[in-house]
């Protein structure tokens, strides 16, 4: 899976890209990870990419010009365009699903804004998939870019090994409910105990008190879930 990310601060990212999973799946060719500076599409001599609003009132809004620019010229490279993402909390509200969703991409393209925001002319010539992580407002869009990317490329095949797979994690599988309780070694700790079925040896009854387990918790923190 190939990954371009605009931002006008690129260096938040290697900090990110190099830790744990996801720098493993670099170097093993999984996933391909670069990194655009969007001023580097200002023409202006000051390398200017904001501006203030028309109309007045308080911050900088990025400009047209040189993220239409940016966007057209990164999308060329490449053998398709990809999908283009672009991160602010006037988007659809990301979940597993969309997460899924994006995990099918061969590409994708990632928009971080800035300041207050996108010119509107932005939206209406790129047409980008607008994403919003929740319903607050960071500084940015480039933590909210990493959250996609972090829960995308646990999806991309082999790069979580078998013993680690997200296939068990909380909101996957068919009905979305929260994962289990989990407990390893020791099975004691200050007098609580683990639950003793998952000691059988029975992979049955294991089975059965994990669906049980997920349902009551989910019913207890996240009934909106159950539908
Ligand atoms: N940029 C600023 N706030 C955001 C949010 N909640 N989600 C995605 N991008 C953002």
């Amino acid at each position: 899976m190939r990954l371009d990310v605009l931002t006008l601060f690129p260096d938040m990212f290697p900090g990110y890209l190099g830790q744990s999973v996801l720098s493993r799946a670099i170097q093993r060719g999984l996933v391909d990870v670069r990194l655009h500076n969007i001023r580097d599409w200002s023409d202006d001599k000051h390398n200017t990419v904001d501006d203030r609003p028309f109309g007045g009132g308080p911050g900088m809004i990025l400009k047209v010009e040189p993220v239409v620019k940016a966007v057209e010229a990164v999308q060329k490279t490449g053998a398709e365009p990809g999908r283009l993402v672009m991160l602010t909390p006037q988007g659809r509200r990301l979940n597993q699903s969309v997460v899924e969703e994006l995990s099918g991409c061969k590409r994708i393209v990632f928009l971080c804004g800035r300041y207050e925001g996108f010119d509107e002319r932005i939206r209406t010539i790129l047409e980008p998939d607008e994403i919003s992580i929740g319903d607050f407002v960071l500084n940015g869009g480039e933590v909210a870019a990493m959250v996609v990317i972090d829960a995308v490329i646990r999806l991309v095949p082999d790069v979580l090994g078998d013993e680690d797979s997200s296939g068990a994690d909380s909101f996957s599988g068919p009905d979305r409910r929260l994962e289990f309780a989990q407990y390893t070694r020791p099975r004691e700790y200050r007098g609580l105990e683990v639950p003793g079925v998952l000691l059988s040896g029975n992979h049955e009854e294991i089975a059965r008190w994990r669906e049980e387990n997920s349902e009551a918790r989910t019913r207890a923190r996240r009934p909106d879930l159950l539908g």
